[in-house]
């Protein structure tokens, strides 16, 4: 059994998805449900015994001491977290909460849990933090991917906050021994990306007929992951990695925000507005930038593709079309985790059985 943080979200709930595509072994699902967590991304899995789902939150340290000592999982994959940095520019505090402190708690939960374990399942025993590029800043163009040996220069609240959890993890290695593994990749993309981040937000924008929003002079660069291409790097990590190491995940895909926009209008245009080529390109319209505006994210690849055989298989093209075909098959969802409907759900479908 692995226990699975912030499954709700949108990599979270594609991992858990894959994983369970993959394997038979079961996975709990411990996420808060905060506005971007959203447990019908799992919906399928609701009767499957393979699944389950508690609604808590990771600095509830009792709560995951209670997690840990019944169902005994032979590892824990941290994906919860506040995730998107406009709004940690807006409102840090909660990232400060879940991200370092809700990071301590649940290490100091899992350390206390792997210390009073048997030899053979201490072990076995994994915690795998899963980070972000964003952590080692900004680069210049001519700058090399970031590498597992650049320095942490964190710019955003978010950033930051994700800085000092890597720093803890590592420290609960250095010093109690405890076996993590934390992995830091690049922008991911996919299906059940809340409509908040850059690629949902053009996709949906474009389908609702409203202005696409491009931050200053649209040329800030992001390495674009396919998220089921993460997942599987997660698993490769998992079942390969080395306690104490961190792995850089990326891409290959470094594009310009504005290219990814314009890739993204002429794909709907040509497949969706037939006789209409370049309508949606008018929705574009540049705002106030970002402060702080991190100008360009790279990864390179080359530990994890070495060490444990792993590459990113989708092209962005590939990537991309997959995603925008299922924001249209889905505008459901969309709608629904925009409208708070979702919320609703969740407070029939659990408010009893705690
Ligand atoms: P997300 O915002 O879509 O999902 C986060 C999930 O965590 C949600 O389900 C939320 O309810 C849950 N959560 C938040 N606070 C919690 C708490 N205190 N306790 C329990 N659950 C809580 O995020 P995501 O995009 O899926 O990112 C997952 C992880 O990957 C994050 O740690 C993020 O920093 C990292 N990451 C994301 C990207 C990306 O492009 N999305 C890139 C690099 C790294
Ligand atoms: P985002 O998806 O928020 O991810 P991150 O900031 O973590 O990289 O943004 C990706 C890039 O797109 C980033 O350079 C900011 C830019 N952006 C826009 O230009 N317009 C938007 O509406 C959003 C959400 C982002």
């Amino acid at each position: 059994m692995i226990l699975v943080t912030g499954g709700a979200g949108f990599i979270g709930s594609n991992y858990i998805n894959h994983f369970c595509s993959v394997s038979d072994e079961e996975v709990i699902n411990l996420d808060k449900l905060t506005y971007a967590g959203n447990p019908l991304n799992l919906e399928h899995l609701f009767d499957s015994k393979q699944y389950k789902f508690i609604q808590g939150d990771i600095a509830d340290k009792d709560l995951v001491l209670n997690i840990l000592s019944k169902y005994k999982p032979r590892a824990i994959i941290n994906f919860a977290a506040e995730s998107h940095v406009d709004r940690s520019i807006k409102g840090p505090r909660d990232f400060i909460l879940t991200n370092i402190l809700g990071t301590y708690e649940l290490l100091e939960a899992s350390k206390h849990h792997w210390q009073n374990l048997e030899d053979n399942l201490k072990n076995e025993f994994r915690f795998l933090h899963i980070s972000t590029d964003e952590v080692y800043g900004s680069l210049k163009s001519s700058d090399p991917g970031f590498s597992e040996t650049n320095q942490y220069k964190p710019n955003s609240p978010y950033s930051a906050s994700k800085a000092s959890s890597d720093h803890l993890v590592r420290a609960y290695n250095k010093t109690y021994g405890f076996p993590v593994i934390t992995t830091n990749c690049s922008n991911n993309y996919g299906p059940f990306q809340f409509p908040e981040k850059l690629i949902p937000l053009v996709i949906n924008n474009i389908l609702q007929n409203k202005e696409i929003p491009v931050y200053g002079n649209g040329l800030q660069i992001r390495d674009w992951l396919y998220v089921i291409d993460h997942c599987k790097a997660i698993n490769c990590v998992l079942e390969k990695g080395k306690i104490g190491e961190i792995y850089n995940i990326g891409g290959k895909n470094e594009k310009k925000n504005i290219e990814v926009i314009l890739e993204i209008c002429s794909w709907v245009d040509i497949n969706y507005n037939h006789s209409n080529q370049f309508f949606t390109e008018k929705l574009i319209t540049y705002v106030k930038d970002r402060p702080g505006h991190d100008s360009r994210y790279a990864i390179d690849n080359s530990k994890i593709a070495k060490e444990l055989n792993w590459n990113p298989k989708e092209t962005f093209e590939s990537g991309i079309e997959k995603t925008i075909k299922w924001y249209v098959d889905n505008q459901d969802w969309v709608l629904a985790v925009m409208n708070g409907e979702y919320k609703e759900w969740i407070k029939n479908q659990y408010s009893n059985k705690k």
